[in-house]
């Protein structure tokens, strides 16, 4: 197994292995602690079916509970992030997020496998909280050290969010997912967050599934998440990741946020995701 750092902020390729078949513990420890230091890994020319994906994200933890997408029929915790090339809906993912972080024990990783690819566009963002953390200007460090932040997943998944079916962008989406008032239910985590494995600390989650916070009036939360979310999201913590199909990505939810971007207009575009739950 060879790990081969990628010249930016965060991931690693990782090659040398053969996903379709099981791994020795102490190679499934080696990539932990790969993922551990380097947050994103790519695993390129890994020529997977369900049950490889599904294996392999348990060498991580357990399945993470994906509430608002119908899974894909013949995998109850696999779920497809699909566009077809003649769709018009608003692009899924486009903003900075970390999955699912209004749970109260959010996945911890997610991992997603590359299908149909298309020929250009489609990269996925990744930045890297730890450092973004580290870098803080001090003024916005002290702002910020001790909030505690109101995450939900209303402003997607409700029946008034981004991604209802009741709006015009989503009519036609080939995305299988379920919106539900479900989504307005909260859950608070500090927003400096130490990471349950290295301690290392990072900022969690941003604007989107925090709504605000406990300590903060409501439109001081509002100037502040704006505010950090575009420093957040700021190039010097970006890596950004180039898909080709057979391609397995693993990310670290506790260390990075991640978007999607565009730019594959008139093509087919197919990945198989799963969500990793820290082990009981
Ligand atoms: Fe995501």
């Amino acid at each position: 197994m060879h790990v081969t750092p990628i010249e930016a902020p965060c991931g690693a390729r990782v090659t040398g292995l053969d996903l379709r078949h099981e791994l020795a513990a102490e190679r499934i420890s080696d990539i932990r602690q790969a993922w551990l230091q380097y947050h994103v890994l790519v695993f390129p020319d890994q020529d997977l079916d369900i049950d490889d994906l599904a294996r392999f994200t348990l060498y991580l933890g357990n399945f993470g509970e994906d509430p608002f997408f119908n899974p894909i029929k013949e995998h109850n915790n696999i779920a497809a992030i699909r566009r077809n090339a003649d769709e018009k809906t608003s692009l899924f993912a486009e903003n900075w997020h970390t999955d699912w972080s209004f749970q109260p024990k959010p996945p911890i990783g997610t991992c997603l496998y590359g299908i149909k690819i298309p020929p250009k566009g489609g990269d996925t963002l990744f930045a890297n909280q730890h450092k973004a953390y580290d870098e803080l200007p001090a003024g916005l460090k002290h702002r910020i050290e001790n909030l505690t932040a109101i995450h939900s997943a209303a402003s997607g998944y409700s029946s008034t969010g981004l991604y209802s079916e009741r709006k015009k962008q989503n009519v036609g989406r080939s995305m299988d997912i379920v919106t539900s008032d479900e989504a307005r239910r909260t859950h608070n985590h500090p927003l400096i967050r130490p990471h349950t494995e290295t301690g290392r600390a990072a900022i969690y989650s941003t604007a989107g599934y925090i709504e605000g916070f406990e300590e903060l009036k409501k439109q001081e939360s509002k100037k502040l998440l704006r505010e950090l979310y575009s420093y957040q999201g700021s190039p010097q913590f970006i890596y950004r990741h180039v898909w080709k199909p057979n391609m397995l990505v693993v990310w670290d939810n506790r260390s990075v946020l991640h978007k999607a971007t565009g730019g594959y207009e008139g093509y087919d575009r197919l990945l198989y995701r799963t969500t990793i739950s820290e082990f009981d």
